[in-house]
């Protein structure tokens, strides 16, 4: 079909998460499972009826389908598609390019934003996280589907459980397999919670990456909330991980972010985070809980918490925090969740 742009989500057109058990969701907030890798081919679901519908319906502007994602209220998730130097990525992309122009909701281009959990396991035992409690791994089949993108991949996002915790016999092997060696223009993202981060990995792998982002979830900015959240975590290791990152920064082009949970137990920290944060140049990723796990915020504090939001936004300077804090004000706001 034709459609008349521009389109308000793009998501479904190059967006993938595959999950331990070879689930495979369009995004992270949809909650819609759109097949398993370990019964069916990844070119399969991704023409199967969930990821068609999907686009379908986003061509018309029609957003039933996409639960608590706000990604076409909010315009951030609308990717900008290069045209990239790899000879698979611009034959990939230019196919892509025509199909969302022309408004195909079968796709001969494959995804080429893809957020890999290969595994439940974790080193950590975050009291707002349930995934540590999971269990579940990938299959060979299912590696063996996620391998073909790499060579069209733009994008990565590894996560867990705790990518660096089996980082050499899973991330490395699947990074070094012939199609990602020869991609150029594949950037990758970790999200880690910096306890195994040290110098002899930095070394050993991170230096060597192409890396777009890495992500330390932190959580607090004192030791004594973060040992709350964190109970078997170890707080030196993880501002230790960001002293590292940053020293890499200075020779590598990358981004530092550090990832707080909004909870009960650091809300008051939120402010203090955001201006510590934007003094030494690291990024930050606020995220509401998702009401997993033992999260918790009490309906007493709803006032304090709204309060501390707007001490953030009294000191926040990076445009991007400013733009999150409203989002999130506007979410406890008008959902009464406190
Ligand atoms: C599941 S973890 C996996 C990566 C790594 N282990 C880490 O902690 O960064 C990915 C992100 O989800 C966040 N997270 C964990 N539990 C959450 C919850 N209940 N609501 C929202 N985010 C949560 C973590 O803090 C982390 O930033
Ligand atoms: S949030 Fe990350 S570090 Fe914490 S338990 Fe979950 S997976 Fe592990």
């Amino acid at each position: 079909m034709t459609t008349s742009m521009p389109i308000l989500c793009n998501v479904p057109w190059y967006s993938m998460l595959v999950m331990p058990g070879g689930e495979v969701k369009p995004s992270c907030r949809c909650g819609m499972l759109a097949g398993n890798l370990n019964t069916a081919s990844l070119m399969e679901i991704w023409n199967g009826p969930v990821y068609t519908e999907l686009r379908d319906r986003l061509l018309h502007n029609d957003f039933s389908l996409c639960g608590d994602c706000y990604s076409h209220r909010q315009r951030h998730k609308i990717f900008d598609f290069p045209e990239g130097t790899s000879t698979a990525f611009r034959l990939n992309m230019a196919k892509k390019k025509r199909e969302l122009a022309t408004g195909a909701t079968l796709l001969e281009s494959g995804p080429v934003d893809i957020e890999m959990t290969p595994y439940y396991d974790c080193n950590l035992k975050c009291r707002m996280c349930e995934w540590h409690e999971r269990k579940g791994a990938w299959t060979p089949k299912v590696s063996a589907e996620i391998q073909q993108t790499l060579q069209y991949a733009a994008h990565i996002y590894l996560t867990g459980g705790e990518p660096l915790l089996h980082f050499e016999s899973v991330f490395w092997k699947i990074l070094n397999t012939e199609g990602a060696k020869d991609n150029q223009d594949l950037r990758i993202t970790i999200v880690t919670n910096g306890n195994l981060l040290t110098e002899s990995f930095m070394a050993k792998y991170l230096r060597h990456l192409p890396l777009k982002r890495v992500n330390v979830s932190t959580h607090a900015t004192t030791e004594k909330t973060y040992r709350k959240i964190i109970p078997n975590g170890n707080w030196r290791k993880t501002q230790n991980a960001l002293h590292i990152l940053l020293e890499l920064q200075k020779t590598k082009d990358f981004e530092v972010m550090a990832n707080f949970v909004i909870q009960k137990e650091n809300y008051h920290e939120l402010s203090g985070f955001v201006t510590h944060c934007e003094e030494k140049g690291i990024l930050t990723r606020l995220i509401r809980g998702n009401g997993k796990g033992k999260i918790d915020l009490l309906p007493s504090t709803s006032a304090e918490l709204a309060a501390e939001i707007d001490r953030a936004l009294e000191v926040a300077r990076d445009p991007f925090n400013i733009d999150e804090l409203r989002k999130i004000k506007n979410f406890y706001a008008a959902s009464g969740q406190e």
